[in-house]
């Protein structure tokens, strides 16, 4: 029923304003849920395989990407959608605004996004009580964390290291973003030697409340579809030396070659969406080889059909997360994937 019903949906939330629609749409599916309406329309999500990842059970393979719930306050209403995880930030230390608007773009001819959203979220506090009140979703919630604008980057790792701490109670796993490009200068810290001088923090502080609260929570690491194969290879060998838990590819892309015409092109931001795809299954591919299959990937980056889904899985990933193809394709998308099972696309 609501899968019949988006193509309307989508129609009139695209006469509006994107960041309007955006937060039009999560308060709407929210008061969904908390009187049953969801429920009824969504109806039951396909059976689908459990499947093992980062040392978890994930009652299926895909995921919402983060930046869809920033907030995590909208986790049980994108749960009843079939989503078997569900990604929420990315968080900082301190609540901020975000950059100015207008900062987020639709390209429908391109099946395609462009963001500058620039962090806008309520601070890890908010994030692990809205967390907390989460009451019927049965996947598994990962924490994507960030670091403060103001924050230099010689000290962003004590953002990532206070955001750790305190999600640590609730997360089921933790998701450090390096790859947003819009929040100046975060990307250097995919630099070999700045991410393994924070890795090795992150993994120290791990130990540390692992040892004081009896229970462990796996870090993956965010990371942006415009590496080269030298750096990927330099990064692949950091996340073995520290043992990383999963490596999330990929982030938006900062490259336009493939959207040249499109007038929206100019706007700064992260491109998402299906000119993303090819690239960011390269990326997943390049990392496969560079760890040997030894770290899980989540695949993510312009699935926009059950074939995509396919391809990245092909190329070496494990788990999968959708934002842009879900905006374009709505729920029917999560069901065609998954009913389509690994094998069968
Ligand atoms: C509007 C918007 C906001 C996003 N915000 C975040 C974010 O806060 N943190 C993050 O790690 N990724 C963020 N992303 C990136 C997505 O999680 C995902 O990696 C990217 O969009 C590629 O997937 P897609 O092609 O399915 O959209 C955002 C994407 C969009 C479109």
């Amino acid at each position: 029923m609501l899968e019949r019903t988006y193509p309307l949906a989508r129609k009139a939330l695209f006469r509006l304003e994107a960041e309007r629609a955006h937060n039009w749409s999560l308060r709407a599916l929210r008061a969904a849920d908390r009187c049953g309406i969801l429920q009824a329309l969504a109806g039951e999500p396909p059976q689908s395989e459990e499947i093992r990842c980062m040392g978890l059970t994930f009652p299926n393979r895909l995921g919402l990407a983060a930046g869809l719930d920033k907030e995590g306050n909208s986790i049980d209403a994108f749960g009843r959608l079939g989503f078997g995880f569900i990604e929420i930030g990315t968080i900082t230390p301190k609540p901020q605004g975000g950059n100015p608007t207008p900062r987020l773009f639709r390209l429908p001819e391109h099946e395609a996004i462009i963001n500058r959203m620039g962090f806008n979220n309520p601070g890890i506090e908010e994030g692990v009580r809205n967390v907390e009140s989460s009451t019927t979703f049965k996947g598994r919630v990962g924490f994507n964390i960030g670091k403060n604008k103001d924050t230099p980057n010689e000290h962003a790792v004590d953002d990532y290291l206070l955001c750790l701490k305190s999600a640590w109670p609730v997360a089921d796993y933790i998701a450090v973003n390096l790859s947003s490009p819009n929040t100046p200068g975060l990307r250097a810290l995919q630099d070999a030697t700045a991410a393994a001088h924070l890795l090795e923090r992150l993994q120290a502080e791990r130990a540390d409340l692992s040892d004081q609260t009896g229970r462990t929570v796996p870090l993956a690491i965010k990371v942006a579809p415009d590496l080269d194969d030298e750096e990927i290879c330099a990064l692949g060998q950091i996340f073995l030396d520290h043992s990383l838990d999963a490596i999330i590819a990929t982030n938006t892309t900062i490259d336009r070659a493939d959207i040249k015409a499109e007038p929206l092109a100019k706007e700064a931001g992260g491109l998402s969406g299906a000119p993303l795809g090819k690239r960011s299954t390269k990326v997943i591919e390049a990392f496969h080889q560079a760890v040997g299959g030894k770290i899980p990937i989540i695949g993510v980056g312009g699935i926009m059909s059950p074939s995509d889904a396919q391809a990245k899985i092909e190329a070496g990933a494990t788990l999968l997360q959708l934002y842009s193809g879900f905006i374009y394709h709505g729920p029917r998308l999560i069901r065609k994937i998954l009913s389509a099972g690994p094998e069968n696309p």
